[in-house]
């Protein structure tokens, strides 16, 4: 389940209702799905062919299509990362920029672990969103953020858009932003 670290005061948010509430008053979409649904061999399968990314969007299809429909995405896909990842420390260093983008970004874990860091309301700051496999999570459009790996540099996610062009990430120059 996410646990959310808020960076200017240490605090941690756990539980899923109380990180549910969290990220509702931040416009941060969070859902669920149940993780035990993979075939026991995906869990912990960071390196995949085409077959098995079409076994992950096959086994969380209708949990896809609800979301899809509910918020007018309309492609998806499935990204992977690990240390098998060709160029994944030049990737990693891509990717922590602080950026928005036009459209919402929304991920669903579905194996592995990683973090969202989002600029939150003024009151808040920054605060870094720590997602397992079975979280859903969508950053709004024009909302700083950027996304990285834990410690154990693995991850699986399902990636929808509305499309593929509202993804591109416009760099967001933040003094405020400390990192940590
Ligand atoms: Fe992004």
């Amino acid at each position: 389940m996410a646990e959310i670290r808020i960076r200017n005061t240490e605090e941690r948010i756990s539980g899923e209702a109380n990180v549910r509430e969290f990220l509702e008053k931040q416009e941060v979409l969070y859902e669920h799905w149940n993780p035990g649904k993979l075939p026991a061999e995906l869990h912990q399968k960071f390196i995949l062919n085409d077959e098995e990314k079409q076994q992950i969007l096959s086994t969380f299809d209708e949990e896809i299509k609800d979301l899809a429909a509910r918020r007018g995405y309309l492609t998806w896909d499935i990204i992977a990362l690990s240390d098998a990842t060709p160029n994944l420390d030049e990737l990693l260093k891509k990717f922590e920029q602080v950026h928005t983008h036009t459209e919402d970004e929304v991920r669903a874990i579905t194996a592995g672990r990683g973090i969202f860091i989002i600029k939150g309301t003024d009151d808040v700051g920054y605060f870094d969103v720590e997602l397992e496999a079975g979280d859903v999570i969508s950053v709004p459009e024009h909302k700083p953020h950027f996304f990285t790996l834990m410690d154990n540099r693995q991850i699986v996610a399902v990636r929808l858009f509305i499309e593929t062009e509202g993804w591109i990430a416009h760099p967001f120059a933040d003094a405020s932003f400390q990192k940590a």
